[in-house]
């Protein structure tokens, strides 16, 4: 079926468009060439990788004084007739009766005049980027994915919430945070305030009213850590479930993985071909593995035992008790197990305030989901819902409990066990896109010492 809005674009046309019709096309040109008699323009409108092949037939009246601006990366509007294509790979090529220049682009300044741009340069024009062939493809995915995010926990019944990004409490009790300041010295809000690093407090409070919740929220994290997987600013989705416990937990974590595997197998196959070919030769592969494999269920106690029996010589020792380092997630998940694994029951000493303290009174209910190449790209937990435990810890962690006072109220009345998680919205782009590094899916990324456009 053709959408009468907007008009058809050149994915639809390439896919389905009408032999023998006529079509109005708008796109950016990619490449030019011809000869004396016809001159072939490959334009692309973003809604697909591939460019549809616009045929220019010399004798087209006034070309010859548009012909110099029609050059990579002016913008056109073409009139024609779509034919079925003699040769060029690609079902249709639109005759060109008529085009108009909408938008010139001079080739001796325009950046993005040849392929094989390296991303480190790409990222130095973030402006540009998004019409390069990597980046319109990292984008709809990106949109994909957050599309499917709603559409899975809409289906489930979760409700759409929205958390303060402005916020008092430091909810991973980390310290890297941002503060939001006026140029006045007396404080704005009338106390310090800052920018969130995670809306899940205010999620538990939505979660004892609505029973299931999930935020899509950008978070702030100010770590100091210049790494090819963390940002200052991030997105996060952010499921909470009342009356669920850490099990239901893992099985959100997992269903909802594999929804978004779905989702970009179904929408985004040629997008995921260009990456697989381009970007990452194991890409389809691993989605696809990880779509079609139950995922691992381990302890942070048992995973601690596979490291250690590893025999391998990793830069940051393995023990009881210290966070698993990136280099060990990607071990257990990528040459252990050899798929996503789920890894509960972390020491306390190492997790937040807020998860819920196991009988053996050393470990917390915590889930981290790894992924090939990404490592850690889910952290969540069973919440602690036990007011008398809960204060426990926020005392044990010389926490003040006035900052924490209405989330300790939160549990004196009607307390039910609960769990949710964080999905790092950047990691899971990377995952689906085999991007290596952050910076290169979010469309402006702000990492240290990095905040232009
Ligand atoms: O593991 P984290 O810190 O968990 C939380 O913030 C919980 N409050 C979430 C919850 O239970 N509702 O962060 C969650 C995820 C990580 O697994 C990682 O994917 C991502 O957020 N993440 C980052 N992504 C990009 N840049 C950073 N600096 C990130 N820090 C965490
Ligand atoms: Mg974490």
């Amino acid at each position: 079926m053709k959408s009468e809005f907007p008009a058809p674009r050149i994915r639809w046309i390439l896919e389905s468009g009408e032999v023998d019709a006529r079509y109005t096309v708008r796109g950016w040109v990619r490449t030019r060439r011809g000869s004396k008699n016809v001159h072939f323009v490959a334009l692309n409108d973003g809604s697909t990788p591939a460019a549809l092949q616009v045929v220019v037939p010399a004798e087209l009246p006034g070309l010859e004084e548009l012909l110099p601006q029609i050059a990579t990366g002016a913008s056109l509007e073409v009139d024609g007739l779509l034919v079925e294509s003699p040769g060029s790979g690609q079902r249709v090529e639109l005759r060109a009766e008529a085009v108009r220049v909408l938008g010139a682009a001079d080739p001796e300044t325009y950046p993005l005049q040849k392929k094989g741009h390296s991303f480190e340069f790409l990222r130095s024009i973030a402006h540009l980027r998004p019409r390069s062939n990597s980046f319109g493809a990292v984008f709809r995915i990106r949109s994909t994915l957050a599309q499917a995010t709603h559409r899975f926990f809409g289906d489930r019944g979760f409700n759409y919430i929205q958390t303060p990004i402005i916020t008092a409490s430091d909810c991973e009790g980390a310290g890297a945070m941002f503060e939001v300041h006026t140029r006045d010295p007396e404080p704005f809000f009338g106390r310090p305030a800052m920018l969130t690093v995670s809306g899940q407090l205010n999620a538990e409070a939505l979660a004892y009213g609505l029973g299931l919740v999930y935020t899509f929220g950008p978070t702030f994290r100010a770590e100091n850590s210049n790494t090819s997987r963390h940002l200052s600013e991030f997105w996060m989705i952010e499921p909470e479930m009342a009356f669920h416990d850490i099990h239901d937990d893992m099985d959100l974590a997992e269903a909802y993985l594999k929804a978004l595997l779905d989702a970009v197998f179904e929408r985004n196959a040629a997008d995921l071909e260009l990456l697989q070919r381009f970007v990452e030769p194991t890409l389809i592969e691993t989605l696809s593995n990880t779509r079609d494999n139950v995922f691992e269920r381990i302890t942070y106690t048992e995973a601690i035992e596979i490291l250690e029996r590893s025999g391998r010589a990793f830069e940051f020792p393995v023990s009881w008790g210290a966070d698993l380092q990136s280099e060990h997630e990607r071990f257990l998940t990528e040459t252990h197990f050899k798929k996503p694994v789920m890894v509960t029951g972390y020491p306390k000493g190492i997790k937040a305030f807020y998860m819920f303290q196991n009988d053996d009174d050393r470990t917390v209910a915590a889930l981290d989901v790894l992924v090939p190449r990404i490592g850690e790209i889910i952290g969540g937990s069973q919440r602690e819902h036990r007011l008398d435990r809960l204060t426990a810890r926020l005392l044990a962690d010389g926490m003040q409990l006035e900052d924490y006072e209405w989330y300790l109220d939160l549990h004196r009345y009607g307390a039910v066990p609960h769990a949710g998680f964080g999905l790092g919205f950047e990691r899971a782009v990377m995952f689906c896109t085999g991007m290596a590094n952050i910076r290169d899916v979010i469309p402006f990324p702000r990492a240290p010492g990095q905040a232009a456009f």
